[in-house]
């Protein structure tokens, strides 16, 4: 006998009331779940007890979803946190309902609901998943995973394909989750640093290679607030894309920074030799830390495979004429040392001390949070630019949602394609893309704790 899964049943029962077509529901009804609960982890070594985190499936990391280019991603939400929650697919140029923010794109999903997400997958590369309300202290909790969309032709010839989340976290010494997570010293200075480094939920992180594996490393930052600064030891390669979107040519690896949220993919040969160990260093103020160790085990070949070319690209619109493109101007102010005497909250002015209160500390051109306009009303296809000017003491990595963006240098030149950029303080960084997708996007501070505490616009394209 064969067994009948509940996706024939709906389809044999369906096809005996001599339906047409499916209805939709007969997807949402068997799409995959993700499902969003309590479990525990073992982020620190086997001394410890182990982490009572919020996973996706459980687990930190959530599941690696993986797809290929052009195909269609579905999966349905059902919240078993505590809190209310949503997802947001960090880097698809996706369909404005399907973006998870929560307030603005949907409404948020509560405990014991589901929703469905189910979109295309325009781009090949490294992306991510995450929570979109109460991110601070969701993400803090372990809500992450990985999002792989591979590419249908064209991918590198590699003999690893791995998978590098990398976080910190702040625990408690007996390594639980410290609280604290309004904590408005956090918010008004670098947001939430932790005091434990893992890659994929493991301090320890290692996997065995030989001597010249040529591997494809897809590091992603998920940690709230900490900025990485990245080397390796014993591996040498090259950087092959950015934030998920190819570089016209392969750039030799040296140190890489990796704002919150940001990724690069690499393409790594082990020049360690057998009985080696090699390393991903992690640079931190008080010295460098392995962050994940790759211990050689035989030699995989005689001699380094050749350079890599570029991966192949993705359909990102071509930017139109920048003299004549729609502008707009964001001023980042707030946090401690920054000066700012108050901005407006919802339609009020206020005083710091007020803000404070409210749990407000940073403002987008002198207003906290979003307000009722968007920054930018842009026409479907038009070039926009954004010139934001850092005009804090602190470093900013600023996410613009639906679309990828480049940066125009000071002598006019472009930046590869990005989804995050890192901006340091006094700088002015002016950003250029085109207005592509409809809807209302986000553009925000990736330091989860400056977000919340007002670092928060939008844009909208119709
Ligand atoms: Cu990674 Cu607004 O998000
Ligand atoms: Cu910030």
């Amino acid at each position: 006998m064969t067994r009948i899964t509940r996706r024939q049943f709906h389809i044999s029962v369906l096809a005996a009331a001599a339906a047409a077509t499916l209805p939709t529901f007969v997807r949402s009804e068997t799409a995959p779940i993700l499902h969003a609960r309590e479990g525990s982890a073992r982020l620190a070594p086997a001394e410890y007890p182990e982490t009572r985190i919020w996973g996706y499936d459980g687990t930190v990391p959530g599941p690696v979803l993986r797809a290929r280019q052009g195909e269609r991603m579905t999966q349905s939400l059902r919240n078993d946190l505590p809190q209310a929650s949503s997802v947001h697919w960090h880097g698809i140029r996706i369909e404005n309902s399907m973006d998870g923010v929560a307030g603005l794109t949907q409404p948020a999903v509560a405990p014991g609901e589901e929703f469905l997400y189910d979109f295309a997958l325009p781009d090949a590369g490294t992306y991510w998943y995450h929570p979109h309300n109460r991110t601070y202290e969701q993400m803090a909790r372990g809500l992450y995973g990985a999002l792989i969309v591979e590419e249908n032709e064209g991918a590198p010839d590699v003999d690893l394909d791995e998978v590098l989340l990398i976080d910190d976290w702040r625990v408690t010494d007996d390594a639980q989750i410290a609280e604290g997570f309004g904590n408005m010293h956090d918010w008004a200075h670098a947001g939430r640093i932790g005091n434990w480094i893992t890659v994929n939920g493991n301090g320890v992180w290692s996997s065995e290679v030989a001597h010249h594996t040529r591997m494809r490393l897809r590091l992603v930052n998920t940690a709230n607030a900490r900025i990485f600064t990245l080397e390796g030891r014993g591996l040498e390669g090259w950087v092959v894309a950015l934030d998920g979107m190819p570089l016209e040519a392969p750039q030799p690896l040296g140190e890489l920074t990796l704002a919150p949220a940001q990724r690069a993919d690499l393409i790594i040969d082990v020049v360690a030799g057998e009985g080696e160990e090699a390393f991903l260093v992690s640079f931190e103020r008080d010295g460098g830390y392995a962050i994940a160790a790759f211990p050689v085990t035989g030699v995989a070949r005689q001699a380094r495979l050749s350079a890599p070319g570029a991966l192949p690209p993705n359909h990102v619109p071509f930017l139109g004429p920048l003299e004549t493109a729609a502008r707009a101007e964001l001023r980042m102010e707030g946090g401690a040392m920054g000066g700012m005497r108050g901005a407006m909250i919802g339609g009020r002015m206020m005083g710091m001390r007020d803000m404070a209160a409210e749990g407000k500390v940073w403002a987008f051109n002198g207003m906290a949070d979003m307000g009722d306009t968007p920054l930018l009303d842009a026409r479907m296809g038009e070039t926009v630019r954004i010139a934001m000017i850092n005009d804090t003491a602190w470093p900013h990595g600023m996410h613009l949602h639906g679309h990828h963006f480049r940066q125009i240098g000071v002598d006019g030149r472009l930046g590869p394609l990005r989804d995050t950029i890192l901006m340091n303080r006094g700088e002015t960084v002016e950003i250029a893309f085109v207005a592509d997708n409809p809807g209302d996007w986000l553009l925000h501070c990736h330091m989860l704790e400056h977000s919340a505490g007002g670092m928060m616009t939008w844009l909208r394209v119709t």
